[in-house]
């Protein structure tokens, strides 16, 4: 039986008792960034069947240049700000670009892992010193709320690494129209989008050889059990991804493999698990263009560009406030 830790994150312990008290039991996916889940999920990243990373590393190597045209920024200065910055491997090809344009560039990352963001900050002062670079923790929207009041230069909005498909639909498009909301005609919007592709490439990414995905996915109820008190057994559960390539989503399930009851120390409560009852953890939508071209009209966008990898396997769309 693990101890309880003497301070209990309490959104945590309510989230945890709603989802499995639910009749199909889930657990929200934003619990696996923990410390562990964030170096497994570094881990993912770079194992050969997850594609996302690589291909949108290629798109922002690559065609940053052609990106940064097509923002048609006014006055060679800018704003970047980016949502969810996480490492910001990716972003640093799009800044080398912005400095060698000699566009004036604030760089502003903002996550709500106060280790990512200290991490990247120091990084960047030292590898890019040309761009001013300032993070934030915190809440996406009052952090563009305060952006806006405070200057009067065009802004870059970044939120990229298809994190969007990590939001039910309904969320993914009241969030997008939350940041359209806070746009000027001359701001721009770069989203990166994981696209529709052969199912089983899909499939693999999320059922890696290694176990790394299955790692993740389990960490969760390891998070339980360290932060909560949980006696969940992993060897009673079963790591299992599915694609509908119909809608387009991917979603992982933990899978209970016998009749059994787990108890949570912090909520008092025993849970009831019947064999092959699942517990639905994450979502990861892969889009079609006309998928993204309705978020677009729904958030009274529209899409100045598509910029793709070879393979056509992910884009990062550009948007601008929409002129009707
Ligand atoms: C962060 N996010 C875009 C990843 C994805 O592909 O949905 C998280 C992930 N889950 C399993 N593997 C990677």
């Amino acid at each position: 039986m693990n101890t309880l830790p003497s301070q209990i994150n309490q959104r945590f312990a309510q989230d945890v008792e709603e989802g499995l008290s639910l009749q199909l039991k889930k657990l929200p996916s934003k619990y696996f960034y923990d410390k562990k889940g964030d170096e497994l999920f570094v881990k993912i990243m770079h194992c050969e069947e997850y594609y996302p990373t690589d291909c949108e590393l290629e798109i922002l190597k690559e065609q940053s240049i052609q990106i940064i045209e097509a923002c048609e920024l006014p006055k060679d200065r800018v704003n970047v700000i980016e949502l969810g910055a996480g490492d910001g491997l990716k972003t640093r090809e799009l800044l080398k670009v912005l400095v060698q344009q000699h566009i004036e560039t604030r760089y502003r990352p903002v996550d709500k892992s106060a280790n990512a963001v200290e991490g990247l900050v120091s990084k960047l002062k030292k590898e890019i010193p040309q761009v001013e670079t300032s993070g934030q923790v915190g809440d996406y929207f009052e952090i563009l709320n305060q952006v806006n009041a405070r200057s009067e230069r065009s802004k870059l909005i970044l939120f990229l690494g298809s994190t969007i498909g990590n939001m039910m639909d309904e969320v993914a498009q009241g969030f997008v129209r939350a940041i359209a909301e806070n746009m000027k005609e001359d701001d721009r919007l770069l989203i990166g989008f994981d696209l529709k592709k052969e199912p089983d490439i899909v499939r693999a990414a999320y059922n890696d050889q290694q176990g790394f995905t299955r790692a993740f996915n389990m960490n969760l109820l390891e998070r339980i059990n360290h932060e909560l008190g949980g006696n969940f057994d992993l060897n009673k559960f079963k790591h299992y991804p599915v694609y509908n390539p119909q809608t387009g989503t991917a979603k992982s399930y933990l899978i209970s493999l016998c009749d059994q009851e787990v108890y949570i120390e912090a909520l008092q409560k025993t849970f009831q698990f019947e064999a092959w009852e699942s517990i639905h953890t994450e979502i990861s939508q892969k889009y079609s263009k006309s998928r993204v071209e309705a978020i677009a009209r729904a958030s009274g966008l529209q899409i100045e560009r598509t910029f793709s990898d070879q393979r056509a396997y992910f884009a990062d769309v550009l948007f601008k406030k929409s002129s009707t």
